[in-house]
């Protein structure tokens, strides 16, 4: 089959046929149908976050069920379902205390199959699956726990975000965070996961959803989602912006949507007092964030990360379709552009050159 595989950092991803394995037991042979140009990829691609090489990489994907591997029962050939780059084992300390999203098991074996070994391979060697989704590619092999049935009403662009940047942003507001009706809200990075908390934020009834970017295209476009008014980081001081459009007080929530140690700060900053500071953004590796620690203190503020916006998918992927089919996410306006596998590259530098909204591949 046809991939794009990561040999090198900074390098772009090559385009050629590779090896999949049959699905083992538990394991699930999908045809991809979309995948979705997400910024954690092009971290690895950039090295600022570590996977063993060579990697196919794509964690935001949808497809239809080819066959499954003996002992499958969550799923069979003909399902469309959504990928998830967490497929929980449901046994470890994480998953039966109700954080699947954190699975001991998973994080343990990394860009490994639950059993340790890869089903990708060329020339005998082997080929790694990030977050064992891979869905760069026309076929992968994920364990059963990762394909959550999804109704084939569901456009596979749509589907395939609700992959990775709809649970993220949308979690980051509803399971995270915990938005409170009538309250303020600052996002800052309002690409595909930061668009996605501000429809969190409007779903729980914020009464001001503040989006902050450097790009004046990217915030006129975060007003289609829910944003109410929008600050540009690139004018003058955002900080002093959101304050200055919330009384003096700062935000109530705000949402780092980017990742990095300046964006970090800002949204510290710019919480108010007795404050949520909600992390999203994945900074290069080894990065540390600093905010004053005795503003901290006396002004009672709250600062956390979340991963996968602390959704567990099985549960609360089938709840962000029903949202979705409801009208109540506007998922259609999101994916605005639509590219070939061999166009992932272009794909790429299009997310870097600041093109509003989500990119997706699809395959025919
Ligand atoms: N926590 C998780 O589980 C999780 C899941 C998915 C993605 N992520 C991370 O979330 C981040 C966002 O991902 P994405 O796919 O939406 O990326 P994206 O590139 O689509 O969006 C990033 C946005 O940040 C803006 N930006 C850049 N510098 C800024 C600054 N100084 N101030 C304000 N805005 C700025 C960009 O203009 C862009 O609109 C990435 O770090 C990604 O790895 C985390
Ligand atoms: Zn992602
Ligand atoms: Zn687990």
């Amino acid at each position: 089959m046809k991939a794009a595989v990561l040999y090198e950092t900074k390098q772009p991803l090559v385009l050629e046929d590779v090896d999949l394995d049959e699905p083992k037991a538990g394991e699930v042979l999908v045809k991809v149908g979309a995948a979705g140009i997400c910024r954690s990829d092009r971290h690895f691609m950039h090295g600022d976050a570590r996977i063993n090489l060579p990697a196919i990489l794509g964690h935001e994907g949808a497809g239809t069920v080819e066959r499954v591997g003996p002992g499958v029962t969550l799923t069979k050939p003909g399902d469309q379902v959504i990928l998830s780059f967490v497929p929980a084992c449901g046994r470890c300390k994480s998953c039966l205390a109700g954080y699947s999203n954190l699975c001991d098991l998973h994080m343990a074996t990394g860009p490994f199959m639950l059993d340790g070994t890869c089903r990708l391979h060329k020339n005998g060697q082997d080929i790694h699956h990030m977050g064992k989704v891979a869905c760069f590619a026309e076929y992968a092999v994920v364990p059963e726990t990762g394909c959550i049935p999804v109704s084939a009403d569901v456009p596979m662009d749509i589907a395939a975000m609700i992959g990775c940047c709809v649970p993220t942003g949308v979690g980051a507001a509803v399971y995270s965070a915990q938005v409170q009706p009538g309250s303020t809200v600052a996002v800052v990075g309002c690409g595909g996961v930061g668009l996605n908390v501000i429809m969190g934020a409007k779903l729980l009834n914020a009464a001001k959803i503040i989006a902050v970017d450097i790009r004046e295209s990217q915030l006129e476009f975060a007003m289609k989602f829910g944003a109410t008014h929008s600050v540009n980081a690139s004018d003058r001081d955002p900080v002093a912006q959101v304050k200055e459009l919330t009384g003096g007080l700062g935000a109530d929530y705000t949402f780092e949507v980017f990742g990095s140690a300046e964006t970090i700060k800002a949204a510290y900053d710019m919480s108010a007092k007795r404050g949520t500071v909600t992390v999203v953004g994945i900074a290069p590796m080894d990065t540390e964030a600093s905010f004053n620690a005795v503003d901290l203190v006396r002004n009672e503020k709250t600062i956390r990360g979340t991963y996968y916006g602390s959704a567990r998918s099985r549960n609360d992927m089938p709840a962000m379709v029903e949202l979705y089919l409801s009208g109540k996410l506007n998922l259609d306006d999101l994916v605005v552009r639509h590219y070939g596998l061999d166009q992932i590259n272009q794909a790429y530098d299009d997310m870097d050159q600041g093109e509003v909204g989500r990119g997706a591949i699809v395959f025919d």
